[in-house]
């Protein structure tokens, strides 16, 4: 049986794409593949260790639009699940050439509704080899999770998710 829930949104782009790298490297075997979208609480439950992908879609989308998001109804999930003995990491997608002053921004997001529920998040990153202003993805100098951003610096996705898959297996306690 699959060992980790990657769940993810959306779908069919890079989100998607970053998440079945993930698996790749963990190896097929240990993991599944998630869409958030029309996701449950049990298919959480499921797992003792989950991985949460997103992508940050524009300030200005993410704070109106909220309803219309598949995470938006994902996130209010999270609180009918026990997190007592699980561990979680966040990947997100963002552009930080494009958008500077928000650069994956939804890893700040997603980390306040994991703390919220005191689950145990790890899988932090150092802001080194990423050029931006302002993100709500950090704290204390560091991301809360893996910034992979495809459309400025796709050259660094592959080496990027191995040395964070790499992390990942000791702080999953693998
Ligand atoms: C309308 C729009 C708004 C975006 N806003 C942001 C943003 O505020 N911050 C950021 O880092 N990336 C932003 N991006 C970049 C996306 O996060 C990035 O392209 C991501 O790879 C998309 O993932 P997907 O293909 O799975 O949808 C935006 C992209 C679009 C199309």
């Amino acid at each position: 049986m699959a060992q980790i829930g990657v769940f993810y949104g959306p779908e069919k782009g890079s989100v998607e794409k970053v998440a079945q790298k993930i698996a790749e490297i963990f190896g097929a075997d240990r993991v599944e593949l998630i869409p958030v979208k029309g996701c449950e609480a049990s298919e959480l439950a499921r797992f003792d260790k989950l991985i949460f992908g997103v992508s940050t879609i524009g300030k200005t989308n993410w704070d109106t639009e909220h309803t219309a998001n598949d995470w938006d109804v994902f996130a209010t999930k999270l609180k009918d699940v026990n997190w007592k003995g699980k561990t979680t990491a966040i990947f997100g997608l963002g552009d930080q050439l494009t958008y500077p002053h928000h650069f994956g921004d939804a890893i700040g997001w997603v980390y306040e509704r994991l703390e919220a529920q005191k689950a145990n998040v790890v899988g932090f990153c150092s802001t080194e080899g990423y050029t931006f202003e302002e993100s709500e993805g950090l704290r204390d100098g560091q991301f809360m999770g893996l910034p992979i951003d495809e459309d400025s610096q796709p050259d660094q996705t592959d080496v990027r998710i191995s040395n964070w898959v790499n992390r990942l297996i000791n702080e999953f306690g693998f």
